[in-house]
């Protein structure tokens, strides 16, 4: 008899034997599960959110990155979208885009400035201005897309006060509030798209960039909460697991296969919404859209919890070390041209 056939031959090594191809056999059916939602599975038409019926959609932070990029593709797919951003110069500038690349269509465009970080004593005073100008809209879809995250990655006693408080009234109040303006409208018509998008920060505990990344921890276990509550009433919540992507925020310049440009990034979430694309076992409501980021997160989601928090701060004080020597470098230089 082999090796194999003895253990095979007593209770305890058929249980072990079992207990493997049962493993592996999840491992497998978890994999199938990811190629199939990232190529073949079609996520939701557009067309079930509003789109080419006079619906809008809105969007936070749409002056730049991805957020500017919702707003010109979901322009595109045919909805009014409404814009919401600080700069009006930058907002009548997207405007002018969107109108310049949809003329001879009945899309329209409203822009609105506002400080999401706000809360003096004018921020309740901003915040009804921003619900009223939303209350005369049959919105179809929020993208709750403004984000903050730190200048560069910092211990945390380093962090100004005002920058982690800033990253909590940015990405979670404001997020809130969002939200509770634009759902009832959807909850009458039982029909509605919100789309919140999150970091694989917030999947990942990010040692120096702790409060950015607790607050996409906090966005993930919202929206799944959310997607529970309100699927019975027409509504589909999704938190979109993003890692890096060119953009200001991310201060990455140059597309790779794991980083895209926002326009790739958001064409990748409009075709996978609802389908689950990527995310982690065990994880609702949520896609990690684009592929080599999706197998990324399935492959992360394998490894110890430990080692992925260790790599994270590694990354981490890499990319501290490299921002503070090109300041260095930028100071040198202006101090030269002076
Ligand atoms: N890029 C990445 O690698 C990455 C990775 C994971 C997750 N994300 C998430 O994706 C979202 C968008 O990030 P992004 O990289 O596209 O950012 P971005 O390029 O820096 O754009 C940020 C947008 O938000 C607006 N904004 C910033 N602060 C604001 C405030 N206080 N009030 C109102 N509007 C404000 C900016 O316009 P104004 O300056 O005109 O206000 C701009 O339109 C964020 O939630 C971010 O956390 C990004």
């Amino acid at each position: 008899m082999s090796d194999l056939q003895n253990l095979l031959s007593s209770p305890a090594g058929l249980a072990l034997a079992a207990i493997g191809a049962l493993t592996l056999s999840c491992y497998a059916w978890n994999f199938i599960k990811l190629v199939t939602k990232s190529f073949i599975v079609p996520g939701y038409n557009l067309k079930k959110f509003g789109a080419k019926n006079g619906r809008w959609a809105v969007v936070t932070g749409a002056t730049d990155g991805i957020g500017r990029e919702f707003a010109l593709q979901l322009a595109k797919a045919g909805f009014n979208v409404f814009i919401a951003s600080r700069s009006m110069d930058k907002l009548e500038a997207v405007r002018k885009e969107i109108n310049d690349a949809n003329s001879g269509t009945n899309v329209q465009v409203q822009v609105h400035a506002i400080d999401f970080s706000r809360r003096d004593a004018q921020a309740e005073g901003e915040w009804s201005r921003l619900g009223d100008a939303l209350k005369k809209l049959d919105i179809g879809v929020l993208v709750n897309n403004v984000g903050k995250s730190y200048d560069i990655p910092a211990y945390f006693d380093d962090v100004p006060t005002k920058d982690n408080e800033d990253i909590v009234q940015i990405n979670i109040n404001a997020t809130m509030r969002m939200t509770q303006i634009a759902l009832p409208a959807m909850l009458t018509k039982k029909n509605g798209l919100i789309l919140n998008i999150g970091s694989f920060a917030g999947s990942v505990p990010g040692p120096m960039l702790a409060t950015y990344s607790a607050s996409k921890a906090f966005l993930s276990t919202w929206s799944q909460a959310l997607a529970d509550e309100y699927k019975s009433r027409g509504i589909v919540v999704e938190h979109v697991h993003t890692y890096f992507v060119v953009s200001a925020m991310s201060k990455i310049r140059k597309p790779s296969l794991l980083i895209p440009t926002a326009k790739t990034y958001v064409r990748s979430v409009l075709k996978h919404i609802g389908t689950g694309a990527g995310a982690m076992p065990g994880v609702t409501a949520t896609t990690t859209p684009y592929w080599p980021q999706a197998f990324m997160s399935w492959f992360i989601g394998y490894l110890p919890r430990w080692f992925t928090i260790r790599w994270t701060h590694n990354l981490h004080i890499d990319i501290r070390k490299r921002a503070l020597k090109k300041r260095e470098r930028e100071a040198a230089l202006a101090a030269k041209t002076k």
